[in-house]
């Protein structure tokens, strides 16, 4: 696909981040954006900058939509034919994630599966409701959001990373299968795995709201123990108080933004370029890049005491 113009896009997870920029840059181009997100205040707001940017006659549409809920997901759907009177769209970017659900063992079962129903049901219900409308058009694209953690799953030694990795795993697999079926059945659309490293975006800050201030600030005195003793809690002083625990944790999604050697915004120019010259796998930032080659080189050595870790990779 070598231009956006005159396209219709649907984007979820639009209100901040990589689908902020994503919607933004898309419609800088001249392509018409669907996008959705649990938060109206942060939809708003990415639609008021794409509207700025974008040329006349480019339509941008905001939807309140749990990617996790099929229902929701339909009617997201039913809005977009609606409002773009329109039977078939150009590209679908399921991009709505949340992080999680770290231990399987003895984390909470309602953190783990709520992640896991973002990442992995978010993307399959996003499938569902818009891949017969890709397949309606002349030509379309479908960009599923993966991760490194779709090829590696950890952070590092000491981190359990049980399943957000099992969801993006999932996206993985289940778009590179489509490949096939798109080629058997729907030859006119394309399918891309997009799989980013670390990439500065408010991802920790959002999923801690999300798991309802389980992660954050009403940590309660369980949380507050199993933060003292992870590795990042041991860094702390022996003597740190409660409230000086809480304070570390808020500190670490503003580093992951702050740290981050990829911006949302170029991570998104990576993304569009990827799809502009019909690549079906696309690694986002050098620590992607080097990830994918250490862990093909060496599979055994990827995980355990002296395995792989993402800080590694950075910088
Ligand atoms: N930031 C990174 O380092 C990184 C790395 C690899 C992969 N990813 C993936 O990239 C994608 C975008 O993440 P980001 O870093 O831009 O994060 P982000 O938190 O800035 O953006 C994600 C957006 O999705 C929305 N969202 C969350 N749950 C939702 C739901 N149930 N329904 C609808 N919207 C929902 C959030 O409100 C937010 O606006 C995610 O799939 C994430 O897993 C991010």
């Amino acid at each position: 696909m070598d231009s956006f113009a005159g396209r219709l896009a649907v984007v979820t997870g639009g209100g901040t981040g990589m689908g902020r920029e994503l919607v933004i840059q898309l419609a800088t181009e001249g392509c018409s954006v669907a996008f959705c997100d649990l938060n109206p205040d942060t939809m708003r707001e990415t639609a008021l900058r794409a509207e700025k940017e974008a040329p006349p006659g480019t339509r941008i549409t905001t939807h309140v939509c749990d990617v996790s809920d099929a229902t929701q997901m339909n009617r997201f759907r039913d809005e977009v034919v609606e409002q773009h009177a329109t039977d078939h769209v150009d590209l679908v970017f399921n991009n709505a994630g949340i992080g999680g659900g770290g231990s399987f063992v003895s984390g909470d079962q309602v953190e783990w599966e709520r992640t896991f129903g973002v990442v992995w049901t978010g993307v399959y219900n996003g499938c569902r409701a818009f891949v017969p409308l890709l397949v309606a058009g002349t030509d379309g694209y479908l960009i599923n959001t993966s991760s490194v953690n779709g090829f590696w799953a950890a952070l590092g030694p000491g981190v359990p990373h049980t399943a957000y990795s099992a969801g993006k795993f999932a996206v993985k697999g289940f778009t590179e299968a489509l490949l096939e079926d798109f080629r058997l059945n729907a030859p006119h659309v394309k399918a891309a795995v997009v799989m980013p490293g670390h990439i500065g975006t408010d991802i920790v800050i959002n999923s801690m709201r999300i798991h309802g201030g389980t992660m954050l600030g009403e940590m309660t005195k369980e949380d507050i123990k199993a933060m003292r003793d992870s590795p990042l809690g041991r860094t702390l002083p022996p003597d740190a108080t409660d409230d000086e625990v809480r304070a570390r944790v808020n500190m670490i999604g503003e580093f992951f933004r702050d740290a981050a050697p990829v911006s949302a915004a170029q991570a998104a120019t990576i993304i569009l370029d990827g799809v502009r010259n019909g690549e079906w796998r696309i690694l986002v930032g050098d620590d992607a890049h080097k990830l994918d080659e250490a862990v093909r080189k060496d599979p055994l050595g990827a995980y355990g005491p002296e395995g792989l870790s993402l800080s590694t990779f950075v910088g």
